[in-house]
């Protein structure tokens, strides 16, 4: 049986630290887990939008926040954000590592590019698993970890090749990730990917942009999500339940997640 770790998870007083948090997928996540009565850690590198997503979340919803100004892209700046994490609050319950660039990042671009989308999309995703897991691991509690994938980084569409590498690492990671945890007597953590289609962010978008027909809202994407975790039902899940190796189960997730041909109904 399928056993999530959901319920326990997402309840007034667990902690959630999520990056990428002052806009869109990110931000859509802070304030699910506000209404979920979570004490949260905020992070991104664009400081005057964190401060002001915190401000505006802590006065909706009277959430404790912690919002530091980081850059996932450096090691030391991420031991720094899972320090002030466990200082302030002593625990992590979820963590999503969500910050996320985009960029022209061709086949033959400019190195410095692919340099930067790979040290954002990636090495951030991987200094986060590093620096958290371990301690989420060493808890022993039911806990959970999302890594921002895309469906590019398993599609793999011509273009943007330095972005679809980096969330094809994402998923490796994950996948590592998944293993590990599965392997390690006691540990209750549980990692997830997220594969998102195509989404209607500032990452998307032009300020004065149109939702396209067929985009995802943040909102949608976050409500997929925790439907999804609810259900002991996610695209990666462990330890007790891995359904990495179940095509069927990767298969239908990957065409639901696919905006133009087949959107999922949503519950919420
Ligand atoms: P967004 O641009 O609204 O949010 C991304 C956030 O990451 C921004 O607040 C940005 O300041 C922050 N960020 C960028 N570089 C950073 C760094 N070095 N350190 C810390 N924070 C940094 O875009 P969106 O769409 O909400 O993106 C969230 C995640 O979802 C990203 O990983 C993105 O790749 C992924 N995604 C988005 C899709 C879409 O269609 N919007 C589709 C598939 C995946």
């Amino acid at each position: 049986p399928k056993t999530s770790a959901f319920s326990t998870v997402f309840q007034p007083g667990r902690v959630a630290v999520i990056t990428g948090a002052a806009g869109g997928i990110g931000r859509a996540t802070a304030e699910f887990c506000a209404t979920r009565g979570m004490k949260l850690v905020l992070a991104d590198f664009n400081e005057s939008a964190l401060l002001a997503a915190a401000d505006a979340i802590t006065a909706q919803h009277g959430t404790e926040i912690v919002a530091v100004p980081t850059d996932v892209s450096q090691r030391a700046a991420v031991e720094r954000l899972c320090n002030s994490a466990y200082e302030r609050f002593g625990e992590v319950d979820f963590l999503m590592n969500n910050a996320g660039r985009s960029g022209d990042g061709g086949l033959f671009g400019d190195p410095a590019m692919w340099d930067a989308i790979l040290g954002v999309n990636l090495w951030g995703v991987i200094h986060g698993v590093q620096a958290f897991a371990p301690r989420m691991m060493a808890a022993g509690k039911p806990t959970i970890i999302v890594n921002t994938g895309s469906k590019q980084g398993i599609t793999q569409p011509p273009g943007n090749t330095a972005y679809n590498l980096s969330k094809a690492g994402v998923k490796a990671v994950t996948e590592a990730l998944a293993h590990e945890l599965r392997s390690s007597a006691g540990c209750q953590v549980q990692a997830h990917l997220l594969v998102p289609g195509f989404t209607f962010t500032g990452m998307t978008r032009a300020p004065t942009d149109a939702k396209p027909a067929g985009a995802w809202t943040p909102d949608e994407v976050v409500a997929f999500m925790a439907e999804r975790m609810e259900a002991g039902d996610f695209y990666i899940m462990c330890p007790d339940n891995d359904v990495t190796r179940d095509l069927d189960n990767a298969r239908m997730l990957w065409s639901a997640m696919d905006v133009t041909e087949n959107r999922p109904p949503l519950s919420r």
